[in-house]
């Protein structure tokens, strides 16, 4: 194509000296959770499907991961199984050594359907969780005040969902998933049904959370951009079955911003995900020709 700007983007694999020195930090904590060796086939009407194919990676604690794949690929049906929501077929998946059998509320999770009980009020579906491990009301409300201050709500506990924005009932969601405490905060696609300011405004928030709470976040998402924004290291999966094609560490220094949207550094990442992810079919290939 004439007329188009050129330039030479880094190999995503040059990391400058903090990022090097922020990946030895994490390699050397310990790891939370593991997938170990995870295979899902479900049995349905047209047979078997295998949805994921010995799936492997390891996630350190306070780390940010993102596990990016093309639509179909296995993401949320992952996700449902390191909740405990659904069982693999092969392999495990370990939580601080133990392997996850079920359910359970050392893992928060935060889905992009708004999940909060309708007939409660926010301050109630914060305190739901708690209340059902056997926190008492008081202490409860308590909690839940904090929590809701910490995603910006304090002037909402006594709102109805339906009084609330979807970037509101997602920060409900985020501190109903935090009252707990959890070891790992497992987040899919939790902000795909927000317009694109709402969305970056809770990508900000988020970060910030993370960042003073230290939590540990798996989070899926297709965005590309936000993907690079918020991880330290994105899983890009591909399908047929669902499989880890590549672990990038992303190069992008911390503290996060959006003026690095145009960084070499961010650019170089989100290429090398575009390839993965995205990649040119031949009929798209005919029509650039
Ligand atoms: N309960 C199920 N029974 C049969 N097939 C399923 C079930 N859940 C998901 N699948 C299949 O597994 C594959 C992965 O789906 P999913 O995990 O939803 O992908 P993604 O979240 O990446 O879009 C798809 O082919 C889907 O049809
Ligand atoms: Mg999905």
């Amino acid at each position: 194509m004439t007329g188009a700007t050129h330039f030479e983007l880094p190999d995503y694999h040059e990391q400058s000296p903090p990022v090097r020195e922020r990946f030895a930090q994490l390699d050397a904590r310990p790891v939370v959770m593991r997938v170990d060796h995870l295979g899902k086939t479900f049995l349905g009407a047209q047979g078997e499907v295998q949805a994921l194919g010995d799936i492997e990676f390891d996630v350190r604690r306070g780390e940010f991961i993102s596990v990016i794949g093309p639509s179909g690929c296995g993401k949320s049906t992952l996700i449902r199984i390191l909740a405990g929501l659904d069982y693999p077929t092969e392999g495990a998946v370990m939580l601080d050594g133990e392997p996850v059998i079920g359910p359970g509320a050392d893992r928060g999770m935060v889905f992009q359907g708004y999940t909060l009980f309708p007939w409660l009020t926010v301050e109630k579906n914060v305190m739901f969780g708690l209340k059902m491990k056997g926190v008492k009301r008081r202490e409860a409300r308590e909690q839940a005040r904090h929590w809701l201050e910490v995603v910006g709500l304090s002037g909402f506990a006594g709102h109805y969902p339906k009084q609330l924005s979807g970037g509101m009932k997602q920060r409900v969601a985020i501190a109903r998933a935090l009252a707990n405490q959890p070891r790992i905060l497992l987040m899919d696609e939790p902000f795909g049904a927000l317009d694109a300011q709402t969305r970056a405004h809770m990508q900000a928030h988020l970060l910030k959370i993370w960042r003073d709470l230290d939590v540990t976040i798996l989070f899926i998402t297709h965005d590309l951009d936000e993907a690079v924004y918020l991880s330290d290291r994105i899983v890009a999966m591909g399908t047929g079955p669902g499989h880890v094609q590549e672990m990038i560490e992303v190069p992008v220094e911390r503290p996060r911003s959006p003026e690095q949207f145009l960084s070499g550094p961010f650019l170089a990442t989100k290429k090398r995900l575009e390839e993965l992810i995205h990649p040119r079919t031949e009929e798209m290939r005919a029509l650039e020709a």
